[in-house]
């Protein structure tokens, strides 16, 4: 059985000082949920402040992004190395860093290899445009973001990495992709991709979450189809009214 894993993507959001104060609201909620994997994704600047805060906690943390580099001339960057001290998860390859920061399959790809190389569990995304969606297109679209984004990558078991469906016109508008329609694209498209690049038993292993527009109304619905195993929550993820009930939710 897998376990189930939700993870709030805070984006470009919340100060130190603020994310202070929302790690202290939302920890004793999080504490008691403790069949869930727990991740915050808070920004860079506030990884330090809120790792000390879940010191002795079992509410882990990640990043929402880093360079494959190990460390250099890179000016703006941040390394694996860097994110190892902190972090236990990365997220990698978000839409919105597809969108507007450049990144492609291969960019994808190589921080997904250097993820696993500094032993952090990449959250890899992947998902259609509204424009793809239309036109048909999803499973072509999702399978080659997996095919690319796992071209070389080896894996032991399936517990190490992580994959988001997060269909691009869901995430931000309200309007989450429906249980059944997110569960197929799901167990049609990324659990056979991964069994063709792996095998059928890390098919199997893999968590895959879904996100876009996850909220305390819809998680319930969400997490029943089969090969659901959890939420990476943007918005709702900085309210703790919503985010505390979402990862109760994912409890089987
Ligand atoms: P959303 O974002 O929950 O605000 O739709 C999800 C995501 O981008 O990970």
């Amino acid at each position: 059985m897998r376990k189930p894993i939700v993870a709030g993507n805070w984006k470009m959001n919340k100060t130190v000082a603020e994310s202070r104060q929302l790690v202290a609201e939302l920890v004793p909620g999080l504490q008691a949920v403790d069949s869930v994997e727990r991740v915050l994704c808070p920004p860079f600047t506030s990884l330090m402040a809120v790792a000390a805060m879940l010191e002795g906690t079992e509410i882990r943390l990640g990043a929402q992004d880093m360079y494959w580099e190990a460390s250099g001339a890179y000016t703006g960057e941040v390394s694996p190395l860097m994110v190892k001290e902190l972090c236990q998860y990365v997220i990698i390859g978000h839409s919105e860093r597809r969108t507007y920061f450049g990144e492609t399959d291969e960019t994808v790809n190589r921080k997904v290899k250097a993820a696993l190389a500094h032993g952090l569990l990449p959250i890899m995304c992947v998902g259609e445009t509204l424009a793809e969606n239309e036109a048909g297109r999803t499973a072509e679209v999702v399978s080659r973001q997996m095919r690319a984004g796992l071209a070389g990558v080896e894996l032991k078991d399936g517990k190490s990495l992580y994959i988001a469906y997060e269909p691009v016109w869901a995430i931000g508008t309200g309007r989450a992709a429906t249980a059944d329609g997110a569960n197929k694209v799901i167990a049609d498209v990324i659990r056979p991709a991964l069994a063709t690049l792996f095998n059928a038993q890390i098919s199997q292993e893999v968590r895959v979450l879904y996100g876009g527009s996850v909220s305390g109304k819809n998680a319930t619905d969400l997490f029943t189809m089969p090969d659901i195993d959890g939420a990476l929550v943007g918005g709702a993820s900085l309210k703790v009214e919503e985010f505390v009930p979402i990862t109760r939710a994912a409890v089987k």
